[in-house]
């Protein structure tokens, strides 16, 4: 798949250490909104961070939906099954690990992080889910999903992600094997500085 099928920013790392990052944004954002937020989790990674290709009107997304929270579980397969070629081709074209490659989605590119996860488990190394909520409610293939590290942070007054949403995700994936560490913060759908701090705390980088 040609790299030019997603627009894209890709930075290279500078810190060989520090994995490299597939930033996934959220409804009506674009490839240049989590940039900040990479840096700042992970001074030194990699980014690679894509275009979603659904327009809701305008605003862009990864797959679509057909009412909040409603999606059709076909066009959600078809598209993030896309969006994983593209990384795999993206990853060996930039010279990126999978296996190290981290996710950090928040609200429709979480979601879409997670169906990634369920579908495609080779495409990711883990991930960092900002307000994820169930959209494909199916559990991750038995080991798929072995040695992968994953965060779910959530809000306790999100009115988007219902609350028995993030325990049953961390359910499906866990199916796969994988480490899911599961957090609900005092917070909305937006995020916070305790996102930041859980998510940092989670990497093991938050002294640097
Ligand atoms: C979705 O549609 O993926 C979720 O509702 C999150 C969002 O608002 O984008």
């Amino acid at each position: 798949m040609p790299l030019s099928s997603f627009i894209h920013v890709f930075e290279p790392g500078t810190d060989h250490s520090a994995p490299p990052l597939l930033l996934l944004h959220g409804t009506g954002g674009n490839e240049r909104d989590l940039l900040r937020l990479g840096h700042t989790l992970s001074p030194g990674s990699a980014l690679l961070s894509p275009r979603g290709q659904v327009s809701e009107g305008g605003a862009l997304r990864f797959f679509a939906r057909l009412a909040e929270g409603i999606f059709d579980p076909a066009e959600v397969t078809r598209r993030t099954l896309a969006l994983a070629d593209w990384v795999e081709a993206a990853a060996k074209d930039y010279d990126l690990d999978p296996t190290r490659l981290l996710a950090v989605g928040f609200s429709n590119g979480a979601n879409v992080a997670a169906t990634m996860l369920q579908l495609r488990p080779a495409s990711l190394g883990g991930g960092i889910l900002l307000r994820p909520m169930v959209v494909l409610d199916q559990p991750a293939a038995p080991h798929s999903l072995t040695g992968k590290r994953i965060l779910l942070l959530n809000g306790n007054v999100d009115p988007i992600v219902p609350l028995d949403h993030p325990p049953r995700l961390a359910t499906l994936l866990r199916a796969g094997d994988a480490d899911v560490s599961q957090q609900m913060l005092p917070a909305s759908h937006n995020l916070t500085p305790g996102d930041i701090a859980a998510a940092q705390g989670w990497l093991g980088r938050d002294k640097l």
